[in-house]
């Protein structure tokens, strides 16, 4: 900790010592307690307030430093140089290790400065606010057009708020912007689910196609999809992402293969796997608060604040590692150059020193630092577009939906990385 002092040590005065062991077993990435009762919140409070900075061995694995106060998540990300994005992109059950041979793909969440930002910026173009602006028309078509057959004739229905409305929007507004053609939008949604649910049996199972039946061969099967589109678009460039990234130049020389694959699958999952389930969860915590639900339809210009709460309330995105380049201290704990930083964000954004009343969902929420998007370099490139389709599903929400319950589980995708949401029985009514 030569180069920059940590403030909060002097300042806040909350770098505790441990005041007693933690169990080892505490659970706090779990993909079974998430599946089965959601995050696990109470464990992470007790990190933040007892072992802010805690160890945690993996078996069978390489274990992990847990980093749950938003004011160290933000510190370290804020020094891409000094804490890396690779070699370890984010802890998983199977405990991958930290040095090795190649990663399953190489794209700009496990890429580091100066190389990172270049590729960055093959695609910012496409999402820069402006940018973005222009597909809001589009983007209210598609959930217009989603929302329509689920509303009949405004009498009360039930239906899976998942498979019929946020899985497919986010879907269709993306695989647009990327140039794949409707007719493959369903084999997209199958890979996203297999890479992303390579924890749980249900989306291991489902397909008798070897081609979509496991991590591994989703990403080969996305792989050789995108090879094949990305040649046509060299031949004959459209309007659309793949163009742009297949005939992008890096120092000069067109983006090698493999992480020209890696990028689109990175947008892919990216795209559709956070926002369908911010969309989801945020729903969620509508039903579960019917007066913040009632604030929103009485004031429908709240949409924007409700929509960064529901990215706080739910953060999609779990956790992503960082490593130290070198020996690093962080509230007094001693941590090796090359040990795993585990961020948590779900944590960073119910940090009671950084939100007033942190446990309370509220669509007014001002100001709302919240971290569901990261920070830094790495800061989530499809902010702008997630924002988008979140204030068009919300406000079409508090305009439309005159009642909503929930007609069944809320099943949640057994994972320690994504909060994902596969399925979610409403009973509604809708205006048409
Ligand atoms: C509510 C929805 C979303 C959430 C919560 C979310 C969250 C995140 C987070 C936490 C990161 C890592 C940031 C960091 O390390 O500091 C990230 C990165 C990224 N996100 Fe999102 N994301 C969302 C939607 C999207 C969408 C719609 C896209 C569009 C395709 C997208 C594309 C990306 C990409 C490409 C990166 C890597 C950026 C980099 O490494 O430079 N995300 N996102």
């Amino acid at each position: 900790m030569s180069e920059a002092p940590f403030p909060s040590h002097r300042r806040l005065g909350y770098a505790r010592a441990v005041s007693q062991p933690l169990p080892d077993t505490l659970d706090v990435i779990g993909p079974d307690t998430f599946a089965q009762h959601g995050y696990p919140h109470a464990a992470w409070k007790r990190l933040r307030n007892e072992a802010p900075v805690h160890w945690f061995d993996l078996p069978g694995g390489v274990g992990f430093w847990a980093i749950t106060k938003r004011e160290d998540l933000v510190w370290i990300s804020k020094q891409p140089r000094r804490f890396i994005n690779a070699p370890r992109l984010a802890i998983f059950e199977q405990g991958a290790p930290v040095k090795g041979p190649r990663t399953m793909a190489r794209h700009l969440l496990n890429m580091d400065p100066p190389e990172h930002a270049e590729f960055r910026k093959a695609a910012s173009g496409w999402f820069t606010p402006r940018a973005i602006q222009r597909r809001a028309d589009e983007v209210r078509r598609i959930a217009r057009d989603l929302l329509e057959p689920m509303a009949g004739d405004g009498e009360e229905r039930e239906a899976d708020f998942v498979g019929e409305f946020t899985a497919p929007l986010t879907l269709h507004v993306l695989a647009d912007m990327l140039g794949v053609p409707r007719s493959d939008w369903k084999l997209m949604f199958q890979w996203t689910n297999q890479i992303v649910g390579s924890a749980d049996e249900e989306y291991q199972t489902q397909s008798p196609d070897p081609l979509i039946a496991g991590p591994q061969s989703a990403l080969q099967g996305m792989f050789e999809y995108f090879q094949a589109l990305s040649a046509e678009r060299r031949k004959e460039p459209r309007d659309d992402i793949v163009s742009v990234l297949a005939n992008s130049t890096i120092q000069g020389s067109p983006m090698p293969a493999f992480e020209l694959m890696s990028y689109y699958v990175l947008l892919v999952i990216a795209g559709n796997e956070t926002t369908r389930n911010a969309a989801s969860g945020g729903l969620l915590a509508l039903i579960e608060n019917p007066g913040e639900m009632q604030k929103l339809r009485d004031e429908p210009g709240l949409v924007p604040t409700a929509v960064e709460e529901v990215v706080r309330w739910t953060t999609p995105v779990i956790q992503f590692c960082r490593t130290p380049v070198e020996d690093v201290e962080i509230r007094g704990q001693q941590i090796k150059a090359e040990d795993s930083l585990c961020l948590l964000y779900p944590s960073a954004n119910r940090d009671e020193d950084a939100f007033e009343d942190p446990d309370r969902f509220r669509v007014d929420r001002k100001p709302n630092p919240h971290v569901g998007f990261g920070i830094g370099e790495h800061f989530c490139l499809g902010a702008n577009l997630a924002r988008l389709e979140l204030r068009v599903i919300f406000d079409e929400l508090a305009h439309r939906m005159e009642s909503v319950e929930l007609a069944g589980s809320f099943d949640r995708m057994r994972s320690c990385f994504l909060g994902g949401v596969k399925r979610m029985p409403i009973r509604y009514r809708l205006r048409p």
